[in-house]
């Protein structure tokens, strides 16, 4: 069972990554259809917020992977003028538009149904965020994908980026995550870096190029 298991997480992850947006994106709207991500409705607290809020200057940020619409209404909400969402599955955005719309948060949030890989945005931002999101580029990507979206950021802005290093198993470590942070704080400027302690270990990289 546990090599099935292991097997078809392989599986997803490499479709996820490398496969045509068309595949990604039912696969992710089937995911987010059920119940699966239904544990990232709340996350308010999390560790990213206080850098986000730091670092959004009351100005703009792009949020790459948006989610079902977590980030942006748990954000306070004088931290930032405008955000903008981009997800490839049409099932978060509609639960990021309803959250958006409850919150009172129209004015400020709008979401983009895209390929983040391929989106070219039409404006400049204080703040790039890859929360929890960056696992689904591939490594070869990742400089060119930064590279690309480097020309979005506003002379004073930063990416954060945001990922579990660890897993639901105690000690172990994920490689291909560890190798992304690690070509990261190689190729950019880092302005701040941090491990949390907290349960698989989400790490913060705050940078600029
Ligand atoms: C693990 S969820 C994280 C959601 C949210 N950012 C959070 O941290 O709670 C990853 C999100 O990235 C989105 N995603 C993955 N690959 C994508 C791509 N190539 N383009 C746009 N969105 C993508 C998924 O649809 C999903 O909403």
């Amino acid at each position: 069972m546990y090599i099935v298991n292991r097997t078809l997480t392989f599986v997803r992850g490499a479709i996820l990554s490398y496969g045509p947006s068309a595949v990604k994106k039912k696969l992710w709207d089937k995911e987010f259809s059920g119940s699966k991500w239904d544990f990232i409705n709340d996350t308010a607290g999390d560790c990213v917020y206080p850098y986000l809020e730091k670092y959004a200057n009351q100005g703009n940020i792009l949020d790459l992977g948006c989610g079902p619409g977590n980030t942006a209404n748990e954000l306070a909400l004088d931290a930032y003028q405008s955000y903008i969402g981009v997800d490839i599955s049409e099932a978060a955005l509609a639960k990021a538009v309803k959250r958006t719309r409850e919150c009172g948060r129209t004015e400020k949030n709008s979401f983009v149904d895209s390929d983040f890989l391929s989106f070219e945005p039409n404006c400049k931002f204080d703040v790039i965020l890859f929360r929890e999101s960056m696992y689904h580029i591939p490594y070869g990507q990742v400089l060119p994908v930064l590279k690309k979206f480097s020309q979005y950021l506003k002379s004073t802005g930063v990416f954060i980026v945001r990922l579990y290093v660890g897993d639901h198993r105690p000690g172990v470590i994920k490689p291909r995550v560890t190798s992304k942070i690690e070509l990261i704080k190689r190729e950019y400027s880092v302005v701040e870096a941090r491990q949390f302690e907290l349960p698989a270990l989400p790490n913060v990289i705050v940078f600029r190029p």
